[in-house]
């Protein structure tokens, strides 16, 4: 990449909903990047996508993109179980990677994933947007500088029976084909592993990013009426205890948030259906001078934010605020641990799991 060049040029993997929910916005509103070029198998999908978003190319061949000397980076928006393959693909040809979450479905493809990233020393980048929500990131820093010891952390997400009337309200109109490309079977056959990869996911990320390291898992999943409950006992590698509630679906609004206790302070946050592109509600009191601080978090576009927060480590090498390929690992652990201590009653440490949710 030449000294000159600011803006890095991506690719996107996949025109499917989140592509055309958030990435290619995101890619072409960031002030640091460029919709350069997108692909997808479905030609018919591939065609509308770049009548409506103009990128520079249109790929329907994954490897015709990647051998593209002017696409800098590819952003994997394709099913949960495509992203570790297509992701070292991508690094074998020099591009760096932002992968949709979770990084992987099984934790021996996520090593091979971090060590694909150490050893070409290109950035990847898991797509857990809610780090770039300023009052969860406001809510980190304070957690960091000012709090001092944690001593617990409980954090919740619980996705809605009227999510989907919410986000339809929300969302651009998402054009579907049926010459799409998923993976085998039915992903939703088996709900609790769905949700777990596509919503635990979520929960752990934010839970490492506020309370660092979790080392051990204890779960119990209750299921009734259709409606699905992990309560989850953490320890984190400091010694500080966690709880995590993940329940798909509330019979309510969409109901996330966390609560941290220190030493100095505590911090108490709200987050809001991502959707509603609308910072979490997040107070920190500090022991310091007796006072709540409360951030505005007025650009809420976690999706073009994270786009650039990418384009800044790659073309500045600046510290990478998004979650790493070894987050990414850790998130993947934990889950199958939630899955593996629900299963059995007992207690899982993250360092042991082997295999998939
Ligand atoms: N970060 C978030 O909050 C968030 C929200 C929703 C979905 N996601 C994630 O985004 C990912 C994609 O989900 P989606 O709902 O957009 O999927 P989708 O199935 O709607 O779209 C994927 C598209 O990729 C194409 N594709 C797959 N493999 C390809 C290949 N090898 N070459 C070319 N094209 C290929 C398919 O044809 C399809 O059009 C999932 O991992 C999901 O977990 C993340």
């Amino acid at each position: 990449m030449s000294e000159e060049q600011r803006v890095l040029r991506v690719g996107v993997l996949g025109a499917g909903q989140i592509s055309q929910a958030a990435h290619f916005e995101a890619c072409r509103k960031a002030k640091n990047a460029e919709l350069y070029a997108i692909c997808d198998v479905a030609e018919d999908l591939l065609e509308r996508m770049f009548a409506v978003h103009a990128p520079r190319k249109a790929y329907a061949d994954y490897d015709a993109m990647l051998a593209d000397p002017d696409v800098d980076a590819i952003i994997i928006a394709i099913a949960d179980q495509f992203h570790v393959p297509m992701a070292l693909r991508a690094l074998e040809a020099g591009k760096h990677v932002l992968v949709e979450k979770p990084m992987g479905v099984t934790v021996e493809e996520s090593e091979d994933l971090c060590d694909a990233a150490r050893t070409t020393g290109l950035v990847v980048q898991v797509g857990t947007e809610k780090r770039f929500d300023e009052g969860i990131a406001f809510a980190r820093e304070f957690i960091c500088e000012e709090m001092g010891e944690m001593l617990a952390l409980k954090a919740w997400y619980c996705d809605s029976t009227h999510r989907y009337t919410l986000t339809d309200a929300l969302q651009p109109v998402i054009e579907a084909s049926e010459r799409a490309r998923r993976p085998e079977g039915d992903p939703k056959a088996d709900l609790r592993r769905y949700y777990v990869l596509g919503h635990g996911s979520h929960l752990l990320d934010t839970a490492r990013f506020l309370g660092g390291e979790i080392e051990v898992i204890c779960t119990q999943l209750v299921e009734k009426f259709g409606a699905y409950c992990w309560f989850s006992e953490v320890g984190f590698a400091d010694g500080s205890v966690g709880h995590l509630d993940l329940t798909i679906k509330v019979r309510m609004d969409w109901h996330e948030g966390f609560q941290v206790y220190g030493e100095h302070g505590s911090v108490v946050g709200k987050t809001y259906n991502p959707w509603y592109y609308k910072s979490s509600d997040v107070e920190c009191f500090s022991e310091k001078d007796g006072t709540y601080r409360r951030p505005l978090g007025e650009d809420g576009h976690f999706f073009r934010r994270q786009v650039e927060g990418f384009a800044e480590a790659i073309l500045e090498g600046a510290p990478m605020r998004g979650a790493n390929a070894e987050d990414g690992l850790a998130a993947v652990r934990g889950m199958v641990a939630m899955a593996r201590s629900a299963q059995t009653g007992e207690a899982v440490r993250l360092s042991d799991v082997e295999g998939g949710v």
